[in-house]
């Protein structure tokens, strides 16, 4: 018998306030008080357990962010296999890799302020626990209000630990990494870093740094017009701020810093985006090009040199924004009217209202009869 799977499950036992340390058994808890099923967390014994005290909401943006933050931290490891997809069904997270699909039960709505949150020693924080399929606390991150994990921290937590000895103590001293223990504590921190409060990895909203911040890096190569450059950025660092502070390529404007102006636009994979809410560790793999690529030597690219012939600018602060735009627009064929051309180029302002020597700028690029 174990007695810690068949003890009653009762919320008003007395509770721990001390967080459960790593290698501790977790305490348990009714996971729907509810409901009448009563099921806990001992329940869930058999499998893996990420359980998230007070996430934001599920956010379909949020797959690709924790893919792309898997990624850059399974990138540190040797053995780490690349995650391709990400899917939330219900209660469980199922992971897309190449030859399988694994799935995770992620508690994912826990109450900070809630029973479990007081058992688990976080009441009123936000939490990240990774529990082993035996119930035991094998990694956790915990924020205050405005602080973001530690990446430092995460990958630190996910190199292997070294084999246990009978003089050693495997709990304090960490675990030993299988493949599925693995892909549970590097989900665990990429969810820590896109969906916890206070991380950065909001794709609705612009990640919250300084321009470069200090601290925990992860390395990540960008591929900028063609030339690979080897970084060690901040997981929090923005394209825009890695091309503008690390790269040296100020071409990309940072007018609003929030998607709302269109300044900082830069074609990836061949597409315009915005760099200010495209975090650079994301980036890996995928082709960027800014205004600073577009030219080819000497020679302007058309819409560059229709901008210049049609006076498309006054102060020419949005100006790289407003061709990379425009590039991409015709490339797709999204000019065959004023209107189109307008409605197209609506997410780039221009504080100076050049907008009808923008859009006779884009109509002449479009009829030069030159490849864009
Ligand atoms: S700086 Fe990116 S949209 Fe304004
Ligand atoms: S030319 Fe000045 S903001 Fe557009």
């Amino acid at each position: 018998m174990n007695p810690q799977k068949d003890a009653p499950a009762n919320h008003h036992a007395p509770l721990a306030t001390e967080m459960p340390n790593v290698g501790s058994t977790a305490p348990n808890f009714i996971l729907d008080e509810s409901s009448d099923a009563g099921e806990t967390l001992h329940d869930l014994r058999g499998k893996p357990v990420i359980m998230v005290f007070s996430a934001t909401d599920w956010n379909p943006a949020h797959a690709e962010q924790m893919a792309h933050l898997y990624n850059a931290l399974v990138a540190t490891t040797p053995d780490g296999d690349k995650l391709t997809g990400i899917r939330r069904k219900e209660n469980e997270y199922a992971l897309g890799f190449d030859a399988e699909e694994v799935t995770i039960p992620v508690l994912h709505d826990l109450d900070r302020n809630g029973s479990a949150a007081e058992r688990f020693g976080v009441l009123g924080r936000k939490a990240v626990f990774v529990l082993d399929a035996e119930g035991v606390v094998r990694w956790s991150h915990v924020s205050s209000e405005g602080e973001s994990p530690r990446v430092a921290d995460i990958v630190a937590a996910l190199q292997p630990a070294p084999v246990a000895t009978a003089a050693s103590n495997t709990a304090a001293n960490g675990w030993q990494t299988n493949r599925r223990d693995f892909i549970v504590a590097a989900l665990a921190g990429a969810i820590a870093l896109a969906v916890l409060p206070g991380a950065p990895a909001e794709a609705q909203n612009p990640p919250a740094k300084p321009a470069v911040p200090s601290g925990a890096t992860l390395p990540v190569q960008l591929n900028v017009n063609g030339k690979t450059h080897k970084l060690n950025l901040d997981s929090r660092v923005t394209l825009l701020d890695a091309l503008r502070e690390n790269i040296g390529l100020t071409g990309s404007k940072k007018g609003c810093d929030h998607g709302q102006c269109g300044a900082c636009t830069v074609h990836i994979d061949g597409e315009s985006r915005l760099s200010c809410l495209s975090l650079a560790a994301q980036q890996e793999g995928t082709k960027i090009v800014t205004i600073e690529g577009l030219a080819k030597g000497d020679d302007l690219h058309p819409v560059q040199q229709a901008f210049l012939d049609y006076d498309g600018y006054q102060c020419g602060y949005c100006t790289p924004g407003q061709i990379m735009s425009a590039v991409t627009l015709i490339r797709e064929g999204h000019v065959k009217s004023d209107r189109e051309i307008r409605e197209g180029m609506s997410g780039n302002l221009c504080r100076c209202a050049a907008y009808p020597h923008i859009l006779a700028a884009v109509k002449a690029a479009r009829d030069s009869g030159k490849r864009v």
